[in-house]
């Protein structure tokens, strides 16, 4: 039964799209705008490695969440091949090797790795010879790798375009280039002012990433979301040569893509909403990627790409509705892991659309855990 709930989202990056999708493909009408084309925003900062048992810090939230998700990724991708046919999206269980080059290294890589078991999370330990096995374009330094089989990779760039194109067919309607700066709950739900006009929705998701602050829902401080640059690069060897795995140092780790090519990410840097390749960015990359891959010196450099990584002050994200404007939920600061959070940030808002369900998970990344959001 077709639903006639109208909600607009304002964000077309992999957050807004997955969102647009799982409406839009359950019935719901779903306008879908962004300032520039879809994808172009934080999703530029995405090597799109799955990697949860990385990411997480032991305490953090970030775990089960990420956890979580990551259990959904299977269905997710493929109810968006279904729904975008003719859209190839690469999307691979590579496992993650992170590498200790030092004693250091070494004795925090022990730690996780107890951490991770204690969590039920599977692993194993490699070195010597059974590292250079798995993975000999390694460092010969390196003094073991802890290797986590569950994690993968996606490329975002398909990723994105097949969520909008399966949204399209699902019936919704994708207007770019525009920026949405005024959200207002009214008597009849969510009113958004574009130029003069005003159009009303049921709901309005903020999904836009490092570019929410710009947004003002009346009545409530700025979003406390701010933008952190993430510079990467993509190499290629002469003779194709590529590890198998995404391999982690602590400078950089690397993503091996289907064509050949090698993604090296990414620099963490706080310069507001400065998008350029810097010099300095790109060398301390390659001088990353040498010291984890030696053989990378001699791999050609082929582009770099960046984009604005968009933060909270606890790296978790804004997720959920504002009380004082039940219409407008946020769906924001996901930070360096807002691929990985796509399937269940989009689960979490459609029954939030659908049915009015709060997730459990909402009570741990409320907007409204920040100072001023009551
Ligand atoms: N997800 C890794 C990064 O943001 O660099």
């Amino acid at each position: 039964m077709l639903s006639e709930r109208r909600v607009a989202i304002i964000g077309a990056g992999v957050i807004g799209a997955s969102i647009a999708d799982a409406l839009a493909s359950r019935g719901v009408r779903v306008t879908l705008f962004d300032m520039r084309a879809p994808g172009a925003g934080a999703s530029q900062a995405s090597a799109g490695v799955l990697a949860p048992f990385i990411e997480a810090k032991p305490g953090s939230p970030l775990l089960a969440l990420g956890a979580r998700s990551l259990l959904m990724w299977d269905d997710f991708m493929a109810g968006v091949r279904d729904r975008a046919p003719g859209h190839e999206v690469e999307y691979v269980r590579t496992g993650t090797l992170e590498v200790a080059l030092s004693d250091e290294e070494h004795a925090h890589l022990t730690t996780a790795a107890a951490w991770l078991a204690s969590e039920g999370v599977t692993h194993d330990w490699l070195e010597g010879p059974a590292l250079v096995a798995r993975a000999p374009m390694v460092t010969s330094a390196a003094r073991g790798a802890l290797h986590l089989p569950d994690h993968r990779i996606v490329n975002v760039g398909a990723l994105v375009r097949a969520l909008v194109q399966a949204a399209r067919l699902s019936g919704a309607v994708c207007v770019t280039p525009t920026e949405i700066v005024h959200v207002e709950q009214v008597r009849h739900g969510v009113e958004v002012r574009i130029g003069d006009q005003r159009h009303t929705f049921d709901h309005v998701v903020i999904a836009a990433g490092s570019w929410t602050r710009r947004v003002r829902v009346a009545g409530v401080p700025v979003f406390p979301v701010r933008p952190i640059r993430g510079q990467l690069l993509h190499v290629r060897w002469p003779d194709g040569a590529r590890p198998a795995h995404s391999i982690w140092g602590t400078r950089c780790y690397t993503v091996p893509w289907a064509d050949g090519s090698l993604l090296v990410g990414a620099t963490v840097e706080d310069v507001g909403f400065d998008e350029r390749a810097t010099v300095a960015g790109v060398r301390e990359l390659m001088d990353a990627v040498v010291g984890l891959l030696p053989s990378a010196a001699d791999a050609s450099l082929e582009a770099v790409r960046v984009g604005l990584r968009p933060a909270t002050a606890d790296h978790l994200p804004l997720l959920g509705p504002l009380s004082s404007h039940p219409g407008v939920i946020l769906a924001a600061g996901h930070y360096r892991n807002g691929i990985l959070l796509a399937p269940l940030t989009a689960d979490i808002v459609s029954k939030l659309v659908l049915n009015n369900e709060r997730d459990a998970a909402l009570d741990l990344v409320s907007p409204e855990r920040f100072y001023g959001y009551t």
